[in-house]
């Protein structure tokens, strides 16, 4: 079956200026924080990676952050830090990006996917209990496990550290999304996601469509020292230059006992994953605007929660997670496609006519064939029906709320045709 592809503007939904899914909002300051980074001596890390990562720790609580080039590169580096690796498993759920399952892969170590709510794709403690269980009927030693916050909202993680701690696993946040976010503490506080009050380390992501933009960009915190170091060199191709540290003294000091000023040490393989004082200026301005940049995606999100109900069933708002203050990186809905007689690619082509962009987060990656043929039979149904049924809006700072209504209009307008079109 089809949608009628007859125009909504034509009933009342003027087609605007086309909306993406997500993006940057860049203002002056911004592009006056880059600017300066140009004229000035260091382009890559140097004095702005510094004041950035300071400013982040600050503001998410935590002891240390530890900037790299990409989110993927922080979680790759996280893996490395704990020393998975070959022999080792990970849990991770299987409704997240890629990058989460394959930072566990690049260390040469198993991942175990978990199921995942199927209204929200979060995974929840039944779901890592239920991993647990399938990792160790395979005689798998799993070390660690790695909650997604999707979308901006944060998963149980009490629940999820309890069941992780009991096992001896580490914690690893993928919070790419949740910038800005709060999660539930045991004691019903609430604390900032990248605190690391529940894990060993949370992982974030500064790509342009995350509610804080450096192009790309990505940072591990921490709360431990050790692990923070180990990320500082691991990022910077396992080097050290700290004179206590030089195992060849011979190579290391002078015959007074001075450190060679050229001198650098590598004890363990490392790689390139620094970020750029560019980057970083950018993202430490950015950084400034946090609080607005949440408070703005907050309110879309409401306005589109209330226009929604107009919608509903058949269109509705992902469940709220109970364990979180959400920072919504991403408005994803449910949408019965069944009930709606058309296929989601329909949808989004007759939106995309209309100027309005959507995406999917995400195809379930254990549903990837390069993961399919290393579990050939693994059957996760609360992700798979997640995906089904899910289909990411238009969000972003600068976006109005008249947008939001143009939205609601169109997917409105999509839903008559199709009613009015059954009655012929
Ligand atoms: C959940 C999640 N994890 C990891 C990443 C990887 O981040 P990056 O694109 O900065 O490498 C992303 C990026 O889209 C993501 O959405």
């Amino acid at each position: 079956m089809s949608v009628p592809d007859a125009p909504s503007h034509a009933q009342g939904h003027a087609r605007g200026p086309f909306l993406p899914y997500g993006r940057q909002s860049i203002d002056e300051a911004d592009i006056a924080a880059v600017v300066e980074v140009l004229k000035g001596d260091y382009l890559t890390t140097g004095p702005k990676v510094a004041a950035f990562e300071a400013a982040l720790a600050a503001k998410l609580g935590a002891g240390f952050a530890i900037s790299n080039s990409s989110g993927t590169a922080a979680l790759h580096l996280a893996c490395l830090a704990l020393g998975l690796g070959p022999g080792d498993a990970a849990i991770v759920p299987s409704i997240t990006f890629l990058a989460t399952a394959n930072a566990v892969r690049m260390v040469g170590a198993t991942v175990v996917f978990a199921d995942t709510d199927p209204d929200n794709g979060l995974m929840r403690p039944e779901d890592l209990e239920a991993a647990f269980a399938r990792a160790k009927a395979a005689g798998l030693k799993v070390r660690a496990v790695f909650p997604v916050h999707l979308a901006g909202q944060c998963a149980d993680l009490v629940g999820l550290a309890a069941l992780a701690r009991r096992e001896g696993c580490a914690i690893v946040e993928d919070a790419c999304h949740a910038i800005g976010a709060y999660h539930a503490c045991a004691d019903g506080s609430a604390a900032p996601v990248g605190g690391c009050r529940l894990s060993d380390m949370a992982v974030l992501s500064f790509h342009p469509v995350k509610t804080v933009a450096a192009g790309e960009g990505g940072a591990v915190t921490t709360n431990d020292p050790s692990l923070a170091r180990r990320l500082e060199r691991l990022r910077a191709h396992g080097m050290v230059r700290e004179a206590h540290a030089f195992e060849n003294a011979d190579m290391a000091f002078d015959p007074a006992g001075a450190a060679n000023p050229w001198y650098y040490e590598m004890r363990e393989i490392g790689w390139n994953y620094r970020l750029s004082d560019i980057h970083a200026a950018l993202a430490l301005s950015q950084l400034g605007r946090l609080d607005r940049f949440v408070e703005e995606r907050r309110a879309l999100a409401r306005r589109y929660d209330a226009l929604l109900e107009a919608l509903a069933p058949r269109i509705q708002p992902i469940r709220r997670s109970r364990f979180s203050m959400p920072a919504w990186h991403l408005y994803s809905v449910l949408i019965d496609f069944r009930a709606l007689g058309c296929e989601r690619a329909q949808l989004m082509n007759r939106l995309r006519a209309e100027h309005i962009g959507t995406q999917v987060h995400y195809i379930p990656v254990h549903r990837q064939p390069y993961y399919r043929a290393l579990d050939p039979a693994l059957e996760l149904p609360g992700a798979d029906r997640y995906y089904a049924r899910t289909l990411s809006l238009p969000l972003f700072v600068g976006m109005t709320q008249v947008d939001v209504r143009r939205v609601v209009g169109c997917l409105g307008d999509v839903i008559g045709a199709r009613t009015a079109a059954e009655v012929m």
